[in-house]
């Protein structure tokens, strides 16, 4: 099988002897005579796929005991949800609207309460984030929430927002742990697994033990960090192969020098495409250079029809997943832990040739 560059903004590329190990282990799982699909989740060899897995992840976070980890369903649009049904039991929460995602989260939450839009990108087309000192939040704010890395528009904060006393809650899905983060810093860190972690179907919470006292006795057990944390995300059956993928995957970034060595890895690939659009008149970037993300980069040719062009040579080529989101058009190159160094370099060099073409 020849491999393609797989530049989809989620799921998104997966590491190759991840995969292997995971087709290896599949029917009989080491030894054990039959599938992990096939086996309680109350079972000592489950357990430990679970346990491990939460170590490695820990681990690679930095995370001290006083964050308690925990695995969820419902994806990030569920945690839109459960973050104001949580922290939020009275008053008003503080959100950054800096995209799709984050008005989503904002638009959840007004549902089930009170949210504050402190700043909004929406005008200049989400083309950035804003800057240290720009973000007001009120002390008496239940959280202030904040979207890290924009998969939509590629724009990425570059450092973490000061929130005082009040609690910093981040939707991490689309860029955890592919660069150090202290979690100190943070409340709650919430991120669905399909793009830097593992595969769609489950959701990882980090959530500082004393937020989840605000998790009201009387909400339904599954919507309570709470109730979900006190069980060790076991309250019910959960994602057992999504969360064993995680664990492969865990253990493929600590191999690769943790989120420090995979933060190398990031900054080089990206530096690659922003290069290119840089040294060109022909190549627009949609994100001011302050807020460009390393994940997921966005540009454009001079039209929509170049545009389409790309990504159809850029497919036969098998160059794929670099059709910008409806929302913004243009191109988009999605550069998660494990897209390869080798992908990044066969696209700078596809986006220069396609210039000479078309230009
Ligand atoms: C930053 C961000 N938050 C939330 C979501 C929604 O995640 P899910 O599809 O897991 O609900 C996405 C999906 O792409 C995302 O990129």
């Amino acid at each position: 099988m020849s491999r393609l560059f797989n530049f989809s903004a989620g799921p998104g590329a997966l590491p190759l002897p991840v995969l292997e190990q995971a087709a290896a282990e599949l029917v009989d799982f080491r030894g054990a005579g039959m599938s992990l699909l096939e086996m309680s989740h109350r079972g000592a060899i489950y357990d430990a796929v679970h346990r491990e897995c939460v170590a490695d992840l820990r681990a690679l976070l930095g995370a001290s005991e006083d964050h308690a980890l925990i695995f969820m369903g419902g994806g990030g649009r569920t945690q839109f949800a459960l973050v104001p049904t949580n922290l939020r039991p009275t008053g008003s929460a503080t959100y950054a609207d800096t995209g799709s995602w984050s008005s989503g989260a904002i638009s959840e939450a007004r549902k089930l309460g009170a949210a504050h839009t402190a700043w909004s990108s929406a005008e200049s087309g989400y083309d950035r984030v804003p800057g240290p000192g720009e973000l007001a939040v009120p002390p008496d704010a239940a959280y202030l929430h904040y979207t890290s890395n924009n998969t939509i528009y590629g724009t990425q904060y570059q450092y973490v927002p000061e929130s005082g006393t009040v609690p910093l809650v981040c939707d991490m899905s689309s860029d955890i742990l592919s660069r150090p983060v202290d979690v100190a810093r943070y409340g709650l860190i919430y991120a669905g697994a399909q793009k830097n972690l593992g595969p769609a179907g489950v959701t990882l919470v980090v959530i500082r033990r004393d937020l989840l006292e605000r998790s009201r006795a009387e909400l339904p057990q599954m919507w309570s960090y709470k109730a979900v944390a006190a069980k060790d995300s076991m309250l019910n059956t959960p994602p057992v192969y999504a969360i064993y993928m995680v664990g492969l995957v865990a253990k493929h970034l600590l191999a690769q020098g943790g989120a420090a060595g995979i933060a190398t890895l990031n900054e080089r690939k990206a530096a690659r495409i922003y290069a290119v659009i840089d040294g060109s008149a022909f190549w627009r970037g949609h994100a001011q250079p302050s807020s460009r993300s390393l994940m997921n980069v966005t540009f454009r040719s001079p039209s929509a029809e170049l545009d389409a062009r790309f990504v159809k040579e850029a497919n036969a080529a098998g160059l794929v997943g670099l059709k910008g989101h409806a929302s913004v058009g243009g191109l988009r190159a999605s550069l998660y832990n494990s897209v390869p160094d080798a992908a990044a370099v066969a696209l700078a060099e596809f986006m220069t040739q396609f210039e000479r073409r078309a230009g």
